[in-house]
């Protein structure tokens, strides 16, 4: 595909961990894909649940698995009626850290939108439009490997958006190469963790190789990049059961494994530090030391 380049060369210094990110999201696939797949709509983020119902945990693996990937998809179409607000759905999207395409695919799929999805997991690149291609929608999804604090874009999306991705980057640089990214009235959806309490940003930031910041710290690097905000909403509540159900399919597949069953990806070992940490993270978002919400913001001037 004949494509102009996303990205460019840049002038200034790296504004993540360009050895770590790629790396780590490399590795992951396979189990992004078990647990979370088959798909065709793979998403790695958390997911919504009503906070008024009380879910069991003590159920089977596969039950877990539809609950945990329903919800990831009930939150991305929540944020994405949300944000749409009663207006037309946007056909032209730029999907900024855009995983394994769940999204990209979902505003495809759902909305007829084409979908521009950028990451910087170059393996990830086949698997998206393979995936892409099972949904019918290769033509609209185009999956890129780029760095977006590089991207030289200019008004040629009518919306974008950033899904548990934002925690990764700088966020000054973003917002100034999202805006110069949209068409003048665009908007930029992000749905993201936001540290509350900073004795957890360590620990967290080191478990997801993040740099996860503070809503005050979003706020005024859109406005510095021309951003009003128009919507915050506070999932937070409705997240922190996605903490719980996905620790049972991890103790799930744990005793899968100890009965004989065949290693599909996730090591033991990983299981076990991984049902360790949702552990702590049910925790941390029950207490709201972590809050997850779905900012909107409009970008301003003609
Ligand atoms: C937690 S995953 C979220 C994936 C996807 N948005 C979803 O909801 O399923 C974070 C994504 O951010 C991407 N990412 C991290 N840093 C990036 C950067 N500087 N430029 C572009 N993508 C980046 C990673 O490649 C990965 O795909």
């Amino acid at each position: 595909m004949n494509a102009p380049p996303v990205t460019q060369s840049r002038a200034e210094g790296p504004a993540f961990d360009e050895t770590e990110v790629p790396r780590y999201y490399a590795r992951k696939t396979q189990d992004i894909l078990h647990k979370y797949g088959p798909g065709p709509r793979v998403h790695f983020h958390v997911g919504l649940f009503d906070p008024a119902v009380k879910l069991n945990t003590t159920v089977s693996q596969r039950v877990l698995k539809n609950r945990i990937v329903g919800a990831q998809e009930a939150i991305l179409d929540h944020a994405a009626r949300t944000w749409a607000d009663g207006q037309s759905f946007p056909a032209h999207l730029l999907d900024i850290g855009c995983g394994l395409g769940g999204g990209s695919l979902y505003w495809a799929q759902e909305h007829g939108a084409n979908v521009t999805g950028l990451t910087v997991a170059n393996d990830h690149i086949p698997v998206i439009r393979e995936l892409a291609r099972q949904a019918g929608v290769s033509g609209r999804v185009t999956p890129r490997v780029g760095d977006v604090h590089d991207m030289t874009h200019e008004r040629r999306y009518d919306a974008a958006y950033a899904i548990e991705s934002s925690g990764y980057m700088d966020r000054k640089r973003l917002f100034h190469v999202v805006a110069r990214a949209l068409r003048p009235g665009g908007w930029f959806g992000i749905q993201e963790h936001f540290i509350c309490r900073p004795e957890w940003t360590d620990w967290i930031d080191d478990y997801y190789k993040t740099r996860l910041g503070t809503l005050t710290e979003y706020i005024h690097a859109a406005e510095s990049a021309g951003f009003e905000l128009e919507q915050d909403e506070d999932v937070t509540d409705g997240v922190s059961e996605f903490w719980l159900q996905s620790m049972a399919w991890n103790t799930a597949e744990l005793t899968r494994l100890e009965q004989g069953g065949e290693q599909a990806s996730w090591s033991r070992e990983r299981l076990q530090q991984s049902a360790v940490a949702h552990g702590k993270m049910f925790r941390i978002w029950r207490d709201h030391a972590v809050e997850t919400r779905l900012l909107h913001f409009r970008l301003g001037g003609n």
